[in-house]
Parts: structure tokens; sequence; C-alpha cells
């Protein structure tokens, strides 16, 4: 397996990619398509996993911000994450998680958000976000769901606010 940086080439491998990860419903995949029009992309951070010169996952990672009163903080935002139902339970989606996280790290990115199975995403560093201050008001979901993954130590005791995922995301 491969992981590497979605090129224009992979962009109706990766639609499909992600309407197959969710039950053949576009919703997921029409988002893809949103972000990468919009300002929040970032080329390197549309991470896909391919096998057998096939697609079988993809990651997107994007611009978001943390609004504290006058002060506004750079974060990024994690979403979607999609494995074809065949291949899932083999690794896949941790090989891209991973690598999306050190991809962040490297741009100097510290935090990272997501909505997501709180029985998931715990593995790789995340951690409910309102234990630390962080809220969200954009979307009305359960706390535990709204997690937070600090890519350097210490960025939790010294960012707090709320966090805004841009319009793309509505
Ligand atoms: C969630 C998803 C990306 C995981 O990808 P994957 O390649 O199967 O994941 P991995 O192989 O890295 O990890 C497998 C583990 O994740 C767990 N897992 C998979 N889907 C899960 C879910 N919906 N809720 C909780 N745990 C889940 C598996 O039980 C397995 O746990 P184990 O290691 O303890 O056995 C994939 O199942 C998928 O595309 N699902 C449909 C779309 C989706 O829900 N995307 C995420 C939105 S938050």
């Amino acid at each position: 397996m491969r992981i590497r940086a979605e090129t224009v080439a992979d962009y109706n491998e990766v639609f499909q990619v992600n309407v197959k990860a969710f039950g053949d419903r576009e919703d997921e995949a029409q988002l893809v398509e949103n972000i990468r029009s919009s300002q929040g992309f970032i080329p390197e951070l549309s991470i896909v996993a391919e096998k057998d010169n096939e697609i079988v996952g993809h990651l997107l990672l994007s611009k978001a911000v943390v609004q504290d009163g006058e002060k506004l903080y750079d974060v990024i935002a994690l979403a979607p994450l999609a494995v074809l139902p065949n291949v899932q339970k083999q690794g896949i989606g941790k090989a891209l998680i991973q690598e999306g996280l050190e991809r962040c790290r490297t741009l100097g990115y510290e935090l990272v958000f997501l909505i997501g199975h709180p029985e998931y995403y715990p593995r790789f560093g995340f951690q409910p976000a309102g234990l630390h201050g962080l809220e969200l008001k954009q979307f009305a979901v359960p706390e535990n769901v709204f997690m937070v993954c600090e890519l350097k130590e210490g960025v939790l005791q010294r960012i707090k606010g709320e966090l805004k995922y841009p319009e793309t995301f509505f």
C-alpha cells in the first residue's frame, strides 16, 4: 500500500471512494469537492491510500480557525476520512491519519479538530475538545464526538475558544 498526496487525476476516484465508504451517499464526496475549491484547501493534506493502482482510502485535512475574543488561531479540521468497505479494518484509516497528522505537524499546525467516532480516534491522540475549554457551536453534536489532537505539547493549555468551520462545511 502507498500513502501519497492526491493529484488532479485522482479526483473522480476519490469521489467514488467517499460515496462508497459512506453508504452510497454523496454528501461527503461533495464536501471534498467544495473544500477543494475553497480557500481552506491545502493540496498536500488531501491524502490517498493506493493499493494495486487503485485508490482505496482518502483523508482530507483543511483550514479552520479557533476564535477567542479578538484572537484567531489557525488550526486544521479533519474531514472526511473514507476507506472502501471491502478493505476496512486493515489499517488503511490508521495509515492515512498518521501520515495526515505528521504532515500537519511539518506544516507548523498545532491543533487538529474533528467530529467523529469516539471509539476510533482516541488511539491517534484525539481527546474530547470540551475538556480543554474548546467549544463548538455550529453543529449540535454529543460532547464526546467533538475531538482535538495536540501536535505540540502544551498548546491545549494556551489555546481556548470556539472552533469555527469555514462556510464550505454548511
Ligand atoms: C472509519 C474508517 C475510516 C476506519 O478505517 P479503517 O481502515 O477500517 O480503520 P483501521 O483499519 O485503521 O482501524 C480499524 C479499527 O477501527 C474500528 N472502527 C472502524 N469503524 C469504526 C466506527 N465506525 N466506530 C468505531 N470504531 C470503528 C474497527 O473496529 C477497528 O478497531 P480495532 O483495531 O480495535 O479492531 C472506515 O471504517 C470508514 O471509511 N468508515 C465509513 C466512513 C466513516 O465513518 N468515516 C469516518 C467518519 S468520522
